[in-house]
């Protein structure tokens, strides 16, 4: 079975955007486990999360992810938070490569904004949100990658090369 490639990091790391371009370059199928849920749920994250809360939320999350045992050569974008569970990492990894697409707190401020669509952000103080949840994450993306690529100072065509570049000694 062809390995996936599965992109994990932090909100605003550009796991969607680097997902759909290199999906098209490799001509490989893409997967955006949050749009799966939105898809399936006929709601927003957003939504999701008021009514189910996080909990709910992460129930959903793990049973979208099992659907990827399934899948071969694919390229999936994960949630920020979808490594906290160890059995969703457990299901990723059974046929997938782990390619920690990281960026810095000052990055992902800019990159996100106001917190907008991010539940998880939408708090009178972003950038502490940001601060605390990276702080708690980061050792565990780290842990649990194959390839850690720095994205703060490239542009998503370039991260796109890189994951390339990375995956060539795993596929
Ligand atoms: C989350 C990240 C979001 C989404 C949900 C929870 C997280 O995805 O799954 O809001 O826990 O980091 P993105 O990383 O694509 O923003």
């Amino acid at each position: 079975m062809e390995k996936n490639i599965v992109l994990i990091g932090f909100m605003g790391a550009g796991k969607s955007t680097v997902g759909r371009f290199l999906a098209e370059k490799i001509k490989e199928p893409f997967m955006d486990i949050d749009a799966e849920i939105e898809k399936k749920e006929g709601r927003s994250i957003f939504e999701v999360f008021e009514t189910d809360s996080e909990e709910g939320f992460r129930k959903i999350e793990s049973r979208e992810i099992e659907k990827t045992l399934n899948l071969s050569g694919y390229v999936i974008a994960c949630g920020g938070g979808a490594v906290l569970r160890p059995e969703n990492v457990a299901a990723l990894k059974s046929n997938g490569i782990f390619v920690y697409l990281k960026a810095d707190a000052n990055v992902i401020e800019e990159r996100i904004g106001e917190g907008g669509r991010r539940p998880l952000l939408k708090s009178t103080n972003p950038r502490q949100a940001i601060d605390e949840l990276l702080r708690e994450r980061e050792a565990k993306y780290s842990q649990v990658a194959d390839v850690i690529i720095d994205t703060s100072d490239l542009e998503a065509e370039q991260v796109v090369d890189k994951v390339m570049d990375a995956i060539d000694a795993y596929r």
